[in-house]
């Protein structure tokens, strides 16, 4: 039988999928489990990565049958992931020994202020591109490793294991304990210059080296599946926004893109060497492709968006799903002097601040839940605005237009704001399932299923195009008041 099909398992926040493509990058099946979000306490986020692994197999299971295929006819299986979620496991086991830390907890806010005064933020952040927020993994393993009994004896000894949620599926799927450089770029314990654990880091953290997986490219054999997909080659890992990145093709310095899913995540490819930040956006690998140099990125990561209308949805109870933001919010015709500043994870780029919480600003009697719905969507497109100002500063070269792509691009009232507060145009292509086929795109060059980057850039189409409209004056004023209500969320605090 030939293989026609790669595989893609994306790991998210919300949920796990699986999607099959066909040679040309067209996704030919899809099936996607939501799993719980638990909250312990106000700022905590976990996950059960058990739960996870189970829906992993349900939706491999469901994605191949509805292909009407078998493993056999699949050349390659790649993994894509939240990223910085925490994970330590029982060797021995394989059972988790916690629930995993979720990027978006915050409980790791005190010992980051311990580390920024023993060693000053600028040290870690020359050797990772990181700035010393709560978002980051390595941190998470040492709040396990202090608070999880005979955690840290039993790291030592290299009985239990950590891992980011690529980590864990690899192990699951092959027995085989590795990361991939993005991955392991988002932990604060990898020299982004050598791409190898840093001593001193680990030394820093407080981590021990022996529970640490191996850190490998982002495309190149891993190890073979068992279960559902037997006799597969897992062939690549990357993180989500990377792995959007690549599927996007932005192949080249200066190209770029923005997934809109729980939170959102700016992408700007820097080439192949690392570009420090002066305006608050990370530096991060991109990716990797076996032996090859590997490729940077400027990041700016925002915290809050998608989930900011799944709270509108689950908290407030103002939709029933979460497609009808868009109706409710063009219910009305603008925000009605109301901003909602999402802080809920502190605030991420370019601000760094583990300690803002979300404000409601502009609050009158003449707010209805349709302003609510407006000034949700329109933190999404104000947080971008941030992160492109941010980017342009660090560049020195203006973005142009904007590539998009994730859940809420669906979104028409929502992408035409976003071209109008960037002034520049958004463009999402016809695949908008990125994050997947940039998985699926890695893991072919991995076996030779596609020969060249020049292959996949080729199957890159546009789809839709939002033009600026906005009258320049009004977004000044927009921008003005949206600046005011960020700075609430830092008052808040003091
Ligand atoms: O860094 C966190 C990011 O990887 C999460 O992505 O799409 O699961 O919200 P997503």
């Amino acid at each position: 039988m030939t293989e026609e099909l790669v595989a893609a398992i994306d790991q998210g926040t919300t949920s796990s999928r699986c999607i099959v493509f066909n040679r040309s990058g067209e996704p030919v099946s899809v099936a996607q489990r939501e799993h719980r979000q638990i909250f312990p306490r106000p700022g905590w986020v976990e996950h059960d990565a058990e739960e996870i692994w189970h829906n992993v197999e349900q939706v491999v299971g469901e994605a191949l049958d509805a292909t009407g295929a078998g493993p056999d006819r699949l050349a390659a299986v790649g993994i894509t992931n939240q990223r910085e979620t925490t994970v330590v496991w029982d060797r021995a086991t394989g059972r988790p020994v916690a629930n995993a830390i979720v990027w978006q907890d915050t409980r790791t806010g005190p010992l980051l202020a311990d580390l920024a005064a023993a060693r000053g933020e600028q040290w870690f952040r020359d050797r990772t591109g990181l700035p010393l927020a709560t978002y980051f993994a390595g941190p998470k393993l040492r709040w396990l490793l202090e608070n999880v009994d005979g955690l840290r004896a039993r790291g030592e000894r290299g009985e239990v294991l950590f891992g980011t949620m690529d980590s864990w599926l690899i192990w699951k799927l092959t027995g085989r304990h590795v990361t991939d450089v993005t991955n392991a770029s988002r932990t604060l314990l990898m020299d982004l210059r050598t791409l190898d654990w840093d001593p001193e880091l680990l030394a820093a953290l407080d981590i021990p080296a022996a529970m640490l997986p191996e850190i490998r490219s982002s495309a190149e054999v891993y190890g073979t599946a068992g279960g559902p997909l037997a006799g597969v080659p897992v062939a690549s890992a990357l993180g989500d926004q990377q792995a959007a990145l690549f599927g996007q093709t932005c192949f080249h310095p200066g190209e770029g893109k923005c997934t809109y899913g729980t939170g959102s995540f700016l992408l700007l490819n820097t080439g192949a060497t690392p570009v420090a930040s002066r305006h608050g956006l990370l530096t991060t690998v991109g990716y990797r492709i076996g032996a090859e140099p590997a490729t940077y990125a400027l990041e700016g990561a925002i915290a809050v968006t998608g989930s900011l209308v799944q709270w509108l949805r689950d908290n407030l109870g103002l939709i029933s799903s979460a497609g009808e933001v868009e109706e409710l919010a063009r219910s009305v015709d603008d925000n009605g002097g109301c901003y909602i500043v999402p802080a809920f994870s502190g605030l991420f780029a370019p601000h760094w601040r583990s300690d803002a919480r979300g404000v409601i600003a502009g609050l009158t009697g003449y707010i209805t839940r349709g302003h609510l719905a407006r000034a949700v969507l329109e933190a999404s497109a104000w947080q971008t605005r941030e992160v492109v100002d941010a980017m342009n500063a660090d560049s020195d070269v203006a973005l142009r237009r904007l590539r998009v792509d994730g859940g809420m691009t669906g979104n028409e009232l929502l992408m035409q704001f976003l071209a109008d507060v960037l002034d520049v145009p958004v463009v999402r292509p016809g695949v908008r399932e990125t994050t997947c086929l940039g998985a699926a795109y890695a893991a072919g060059l991995a076996v030779g299923f596609w020969p060249d980057l020049a292959t996949l850039r080729d199957q890159w189409r546009e789809d839709a195009r939002w033009e600026p409209a906005m009258d320049p004056a009004h977004r000044d004023r927009e921008l003005h008041q949206w600046r005011k209500a960020v700075r609430r969320t830092l008052d808040w605090v003091e």
